[in-house]
């Protein structure tokens, strides 16, 4: 088996990005701010040749999140070979215009044993200096209505995910999914912290999801900013549509059960992922969906 191409894309404030064909799997983000870390997380033991799932970074869920009955687990999109390179523009000089990508996945044999319509997943990357936009568009090419889930399933770096080290704000008040316990819950507190396994699916999160991340021994705490949206065809008048969070931490027990994880690499991680998938997005034929989310950090 042959290595999937990582493709870069580089912007002249200093930040890139890095993207794995297989699955149009963003790995990395590097700000102007911090050219040398990496504000995504990519385990050290991820299979990056192809075999299995990227564990890291923004592997793309698509047209089933989580287990469903004839599909690997969160579909195939995140593990497909066919994804094409359709446009890549790096920004050159001065000025606040953004390096863009365009990836292309296209209904293919392999698509159609597992779900027979005919559609286009584009996904489009803009990169700032301390900022990537990452949109999911699905095109329905079919004739008649399709129906899936979708979601960027975005792994961010953290130093220390214990003792109030990663805190996600923006979500008190929603009704969430507690995947963990099985139950639904109100979400009480104004910042989500980390002491046990988190699997929680937010359902009609607001746009504006933040993580404030405490910086080891003295280093520099960060503020990741997560906007999200979705909505349908952008070209005419968008329609805004309903979007969620979905929050996961492994924590210790699941960790170890997961061969391309390391046991304590749930400290340095915290998924904020947002999507559609509280409810199967309806999307009619000819019509374009839209997912997509801006990442900004902030070093304090
Ligand atoms: C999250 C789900 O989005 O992805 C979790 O909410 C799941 O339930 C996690 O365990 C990782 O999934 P996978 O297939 O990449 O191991």
């Amino acid at each position: 088996m042959s290595m999937p191409d990582i493709i870069t894309i580089n912007h002249s404030s200093g930040s890139y990005c890095e993207v794995s064909q297989y699955g149009a799997t963003v790995l990395s983000f590097y700000t102007a701010a911090e050219p040398t870390r990496n504000a995504l997380f990519v385990s050290d033991k991820a299979a990056l040749d192809g075999s299995k799932p990227i564990r890291g970074g923004i592997p793309l869920v698509f047209p089933v999140f989580g287990p469903a009955a004839g599909f690997p687990n969160h579909g195939f999109a995140r593990t497909s070979t066919e994804w094409e390179l359709k446009e890549i523009n790096m920004h050159v000089g001065e000025g606040e215009d953004p390096s863009s990508a365009q990836f292309s996945l296209e209904a293919n044999d392999v698509t159609r044993a597992l779900w027979p319509h005919a559609f286009e997943l584009v996904l489009e990357l803009k990169l700032y200096a301390n900022k990537l936009t990452t949109a999911l568009h699905v095109h329905n090419k079919s004739d008649g209505e399709i129906s899936f889930q979708a979601l960027l399933h975005t792994y961010l770096s953290v130093d220390d995910v214990r003792d109030g080290g990663c805190q996600v704000e923006g979500l008190q008040g929603l009704e969430y999914h507690d995947k963990v316990t099985g139950t639904k819950q109100i979400e009480q507190r104004s910042a989500v912290t980390f002491d046990k396994e988190t699997d929680s699916v937010y359902a009609n999160a607001p746009t504006e999801v933040v993580v404030r991340l405490r910086g080891a021994q003295g280093g520099a705490d960060r503020v990741v900013t997560i906007a999200k949206n979705a909505f349908l065809d952008q070209s005419t008048q968008p329609v805004e549509q309903k979007s969620d969070a979905v929050v996961w931490n492994p924590w210790t027990e699941k960790a170890k059960g997961m061969s391309d994880f390391g046991d304590d690499e749930y400290l340095r991680m915290v998924c904020v992922e947002p999507g559609r998938v509280s409810e199967f997005q309806q999307l009619a034929p000819g019509h374009v969906f839209t997912l997509q989310q801006t990442i900004h950090v902030a070093k304090l």
